[in-house]
């Protein structure tokens, strides 16, 4: 039976999981005002260390790419002390973690970095709107929405500095007792941005031809395998997203670019969003993972709208090695015990999805036959 697949246990890079149920990245905004890591994320997070793989929510490697309230950052020694309890609270329920390290470049608003404009490859807007921070007269709930704006086109030393960056937040992740790293080039953010042609105009050699576009990346593998060992080190990419405002003319020359970066520089996984159906991200028309398998022969992880059996199956028949679920792990915190009894799963009240406390975060029930849940 295909199901049967998604436990099997795995190896990837060096760290061996005892199934193949990995949680996705989830932003869900509990840490503090200053972006200090919370005791509540430790529980939220110890609730779910069945998984075969955490990968933590985004977390930021510099104060200019925050740009969401009660996110985490990870720049500071108070920001690595607080996670290291965190990460205690996983291993002593005997999960494992690893940190996405996170900047959001163009997706910043000014409001958050004291009213500078944000920083990006080209001076090119993101399309849409995200949350501000909260007016004096906060009272908790949904946070008012802006829209993005032109970020300033960053110069070589901006470039060198987020290199800089990623590094020492790379070298904080491991102090703070992670198991490893994730490098978040997904998502249009800073390292997507430079990425995909529709966000990088740059005549320079960091845009243009693929070759350009993937140095920046190269340059933040280097520094972050500088500080972990590479066998450790994963990369989650979305070359087919055209949320916020991506694009990209050949999303597969992209992608074997990227596999063959990941591959060269002997990275333990890559960390595809590539949906089997529209939902959090669109379908892609044209999908990429058979074109990464030609060049990456370390592991893919696959995310997007799967449920147990689709899992089971894109597994069994070799297309991925393992399955990243975001959403169901929202209000399904024995997810990996649900999936593999085929158990219903309890719904999420999206309205605590990235607002709030306890509410909505470490208040879901594991299964019980007696009644509850769904
Ligand atoms: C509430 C929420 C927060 C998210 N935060 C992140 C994040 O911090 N980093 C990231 O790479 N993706 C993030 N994502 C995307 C998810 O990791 C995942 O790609 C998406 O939910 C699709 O997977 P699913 O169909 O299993 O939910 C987030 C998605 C949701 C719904």
């Amino acid at each position: 039976m295909s199901l049967d697949a998604l436990f099997e246990p795995l190896t990837i890079g060096s760290l061996e999981i005892p199934n193949r149920v990995i949680m996705a990245p989830l932003t869900r905004a509990r840490a503090d005002e200053r972006h200090v890591p919370t005791p509540l994320q430790g529980e939220y997070y110890a609730q779910r260390a069945d998984a075969g793989l955490i990968i933590s929510e985004a977390t930021a490697v510099d104060p200019l790419g925050m740009g969401w309230y009660r996110a985490p950052g990870i720049w500071s020694d108070e920001m690595t002390t607080a996670w290291k309890a965190v990460t205690d609270h996983v291993h002593a329920v005997g999960g494992r973690i690893y940190c996405q390290l996170w900047h959001m470049g163009r997706l910043v608003l000014p409001d958050y970095i004291g009213g500078q404009r944000p920083i990006a490859p080209s001076p090119i807007a993101g399309e849409g709107e995200t949350m501000a921070p909260p007016p004096d007269d906060y009272q908790g709930g949904f946070l008012p929405m802006k829209p993005y704006v032109v970020p300033r086109e960053m110069t070589e030393g901006d470039i060198g500095q987020l290199v800089a960056a990623y590094g020492q937040g790379a070298r904080n992740a491991m102090r703070a007792g992670f198991d490893g790293v994730e490098v978040h080039g997904a998502n249009g953010y800073i390292i997507d941005q430079f990425l995909q042609s529709k966000s990088n105009h740059r005549q320079d050699r960091y845009g243009g031809s693929v070759e350009n576009r993937v140095r920046l990346l190269q340059e933040i593998i280097d520094a972050v395998t500088a500080e972990v060992d590479p066998a450790r080190v994963g990369l989650r990419v979305s070359p087919t997203s055209e949320r916020k405002g991506m694009g990209d003319s050949n999303p597969a020359a992209l992608t074997e670019a990227i596999g063959r970066l990941a591959q060269q520089s002997g990275l333990a996984y890559i960390h595809l969003i590539e949906p089997i159906a529209s939902g959090f991200m669109e379908k892609p028309d044209y999908p990429v993972i058979d074109r990464l398998r030609s060049v990456f022969s370390g592991t893919i992880i696959q995310n997007g709208s799967f449920d147990g059996p689709a899992a089971g199956e894109a597994i069994a028949k070799g297309q991925a090695d393992a399955i990243s679920f975001g959403r169901p792990y929202i209000a399904n915190p024995d997810l990996v015990t649900r999936l593999r009894r085929s158990l219903p799963l309890a719904e999420a009240n999206f309205d605590y999805a990235y607002v709030g406390e306890e509410r909505g975060y470490t208040d879901y029930p594991a299964f019980s036959a007696s009644g509850c849940c769904v």
